[in-house]
């Protein structure tokens, strides 16, 4: 049983979340259960405003859920202190969000090494290099933020939620903005983190080419799982994606 525990790395059970309230209230999450598996790279895809991103948000105890629970690493999120979370926060979980910015008095490297600084843990030099190098960020670790295109940027938060190697990695959208070249770089770093160093990715995505590089794929509508595919291809995805906007149109 220990094992099986072991290999989830996040876990939603029965997760609710609602906004608003009488005419006005909306069913973000309609009761969503699914589990994370240690190693493993998934992919949330759905319509706009299916919950992609709400979901995102509660599994990373970055938004509290209206009802259900949350686990990350066996660690039941809704049982922590505001302290506790801030720590495991840092200390457990990567994040490649759109909205997260960088620090702009900081340098990309300064950027990349902060979440460690902070948490007073030194980078595995070895790993870093790599992420550094996969990512294309040699030539600009000296650069504030302001002096980085915001492919550069994305790739400089895709580097710092992979350098302390979290026990699990979101990313909203992470090649959202990203040119293709840009967006492959920042999956296939993803996809490495999965294969070589048994990392566990939580993407969102619209691209069905993003997609293709997870093991799994998850389909929200209206705030609920309606379907899953694993070993995803983009052309598979796409067919599926359709049969989803259909559904909702209904
Ligand atoms: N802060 C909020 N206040 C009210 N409604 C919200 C808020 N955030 C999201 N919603 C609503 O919840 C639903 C799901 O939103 P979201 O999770 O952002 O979807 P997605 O990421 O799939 O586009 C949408 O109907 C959205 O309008
Ligand atoms: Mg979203």
């Amino acid at each position: 049983m220990s094992e099986y525990f072991e290999a989830v790395a996040a876990r939603a059970v029965d997760l609710t979340k609602v906004y608003g309230e009488g005419e006005n209230v909306v069913h973000a999450l309609a009761g969503v259960t699914i589990d994370f598996r240690a190693g493993e790279f998934t992919a949330i895809m759905g319509p706009s405003g299916s919950g992609k991103s709400t979901l995102m948000h509660c599994l990373a105890g970055l938004d509290a859920a209206t009802g259900g629970s949350v686990q990350v690493g066996g660690t039941e999120l809704t049982s922590l202190s505001d302290k506790q979370m801030t720590e495991l926060r840092r200390d457990r979980i990567g994040f490649v969000f759109q909205a997260f910015n960088l620090v702009p008095t900081l340098t990309a490297l300064e950027n990349i090494t902060l979440p460690l600084d902070i948490a007073g843990r030194k980078p595995d030099e070895q790993w870093m290099n790599a992420v550094i190098d996969r990512l294309g960020l040699r030539q600009r670790l000296d650069h504030r933020p302001t002096e980085l295109s915001g492919g550069q940027q994305q790739r400089v938060a895709c580097a710092r939620a992979l350098v302390g190697r979290p026990e699990i990695v979101f990313g909203d959208e992470p090649t959202g903005n990203l040119d293709s070249r840009s967006g492959a770089e920042v999956l296939s770093i993803l996809r490495a983190a999965v294969d070589d160093y048994r990392q566990t990715v939580v993407i969102v995505t619209h691209d069905p080419r993003a997609a293709s590089y997870a093991d799994r794929v998850v389909f929200l509508a209206d705030g609920r799982i309606v379907d899953e595919m694993r070993g995803p291809t983009a052309e598979l995805v796409a067919e599926k994606l359709i049969h989803l906007d259909e559904l909702v149109a209904r």
